[in-house]
């Protein structure tokens, strides 16, 4: 767990998710979902149950080189990441992260916090080498954010995202771990 102090010095909690979350993660998921285009569903189309999401949650913190981390803010969870590894000898050492906030908090620092403890992670498991990321291209808050912790674009993946009935095309971001 890592205490970081946002704006208004009030203290952000960030911390591994627990079975225990999965209601709360699955609310979060599923809110940001109708707030945001910048994700891969919209609201309400998850589709996890709680206990699927408790499954999720379990796989990753069993895992050496995977990680479910939560945001918490005066005891609410108000953001989420989760970053999964390769599952084979030779693609452990890479993975790909998503994240999210509620929109009620963006731009107070929250996204950054869970970057900087994902960065922090990877170099303790002395096993992740190289950290990926997908994002919609006109997402400029979130590749600013990217940047702003050192992850480089790597390439542009064409139409790889559709929005009622609409393509995007997507980012690809990296960032090597030293
Ligand atoms: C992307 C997201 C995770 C960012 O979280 P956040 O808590 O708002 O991030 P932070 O406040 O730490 O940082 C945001 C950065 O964007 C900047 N920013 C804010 N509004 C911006 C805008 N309209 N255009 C460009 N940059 C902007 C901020 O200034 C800040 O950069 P700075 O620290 O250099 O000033 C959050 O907006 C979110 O959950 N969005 C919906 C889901 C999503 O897009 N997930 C990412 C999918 S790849």
């Amino acid at each position: 767990m890592t205490i970081y102090t946002i704006y208004n010095d009030k203290e952000l909690i960030v911390r591994p998710a627990t079975r225990s979350d999965a209601d709360e993660i699955l609310q979060l998921l599923n809110t940001v979902g109708g707030e945001s285009d910048n994700l891969t569903y919209g609201s309400e189309e998850l589709g996890f149950t709680a206990s699927q999401e408790e499954e999720i949650i379990e796989q990753h913190n069993k895992s050496c080189n995977s990680l479910f981390i939560v945001a918490q803010y005066m005891g609410k969870i108000i953001g989420i990441l989760n970053f999964s590894g390769g599952n084979r000898g030779r693609i452990a050492h890479c993975g790909m992260f998503g994240m999210s906030v509620l929109k009620d908090y963006w731009g107070i620092g929250v996204g950054t916090c869970l970057v900087d403890f994902m960065l922090d992670w990877a170099v303790e498991t002395d096993i992740i080498k190289k950290i990926e990321l997908q994002v919609r291209v006109d997402n400029t808050r979130a590749i600013q954010l990217y940047k702003k912790m050192g992850f480089v674009v790597e390439g542009r993946l064409r139409k790889s995202i559709k929005i009622d009935g609409e393509y995007f095309d997507t980012l690809y971001m990296g960032k090597a771990i030293e």
